[in-house]
């Protein structure tokens, strides 16, 4: 029987170290792309794509982000006793969006472990995972695309995207046989492999739906690469029993856990901004240096 998606998985308890220094004591998460912390983006993606429950899994120093989703008691009497009610319904729209869950990954074990930590709250459905650092912009939101996908290939379904052959060894890398526009379905998968070694360069993107056997096959991943458990390792196991499919969505993927990406995404929003992108277009097209 075919269940409807309406839980996401957040993992956004890793340790962002290729941000440094400022992931130091900030959640790399609430890293602001023009004037919204980068959680905000995907979690908005999940809601507008049908999703009502969020489950979050955070770590030391991630605080900020339960506070950004809660109510701002304070902020919310200042607001409204200035008169500032577009800001005020602005504040309050984020903490009403959709209800949230939190769990605490005590050690940072890999994104394979951070979804295992939700096996209790998810519980026997099928379930979205998405990754806070990949912002994708598109006319449907990417989850969206990938649940009217599983509405026809009711299994797990990865996002992935087509990559430079150069770049492999940054990415999970599926090999698969195509059978529709845009859907393959995965025969395996390598985790970071050297470009002369990919099957393909059909990357993984950080979004995806999983069955809930997924949670039996962590159970039995053993720690990987960087001593991780690897969420790659587990669909491998997953894959023995079921069919993995592989979606190609449509729009543009920015990497912004990674300083290039991040920059690329801040020009690239703020120039599509409405208040000031035209000014901000202008002082680009001046600049010299
Ligand atoms: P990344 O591989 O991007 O790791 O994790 P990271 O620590 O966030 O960042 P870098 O590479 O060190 O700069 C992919 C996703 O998995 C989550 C991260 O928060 C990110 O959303 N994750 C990773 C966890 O929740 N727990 C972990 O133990 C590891």
């Amino acid at each position: 029987m075919k269940k409807e998606i309406t839980k996401a998985v957040f993992p956004a308890a890793g340790l962002g170290t290729r941000f440094l220094p400022a992931t130091k004591a900030s959640p790399k998460e609430m890293l602001p792309l023009v004037d919204k912390p980068l959680i905000q983006y995907v979690v908005e993606e999940a809601v507008s794509s049908g999703i009502g429950e969020v489950v979050l899994v955070t770590g030391r120093g991630k605080r900020a982000i339960e506070d950004h989703f809660d109510v701002a008691f304070e902020l919310e009497e200042e607001l409204k006793a200035k008169g500032k009610h577009k800001m005020l319904s602005e504040v309050q729209r984020i903490a009403d969006m959709v209800t949230f869950c939190y769990i605490r990954q005590k050690k940072a074990l890999g994104l394979g472990h951070a979804v295992l930590t939700t096996k209790r709250v998810v519980g026997n459905d099928p379930f979205a995972v998405l990754l806070g650092d990949d912002i994708i912009d598109g006319k449907v939101p990417a989850l969206r695309q990938m649940m009217d996908v599983y509405k026809r290939y009711p299994a797990t379904i990865l996002a992935i995207q087509k990559v430079p052959r150069s770049q492999t060894q940054h990415y999970g890398i599926i090999d698969g046989k195509k059978i529709e526009k845009g859907v393959y379905l995965v025969k395996d998968m390598v985790e970071k492999p050297a470009p002369d070694e990919a099957p393909s360069n059909l990357a993984i993107i950080g979004r995806y739906i999983l069955t809930p056997e997924i949670f039996d096959a962590l159970e039995r991943t053993r720690p990987g690469k960087g001593g991780e458990i690897q969420l790659t390792d587990g669909l491998r196991i997953l894959m023995e029993d079921q069919p993995i499919y592989a979606y190609e969505f449509q729009g543009t993927r920015y990497d912004a856990g990674d300083k290039l990406g991040f920059l690329k995404a801040t020009v690239e929003f703020g120039l599509k901004n409405p208040e000031f992108g035209g000014e901000f277009r202008e002082y680009l097209r001046k600049l010299k240096v």
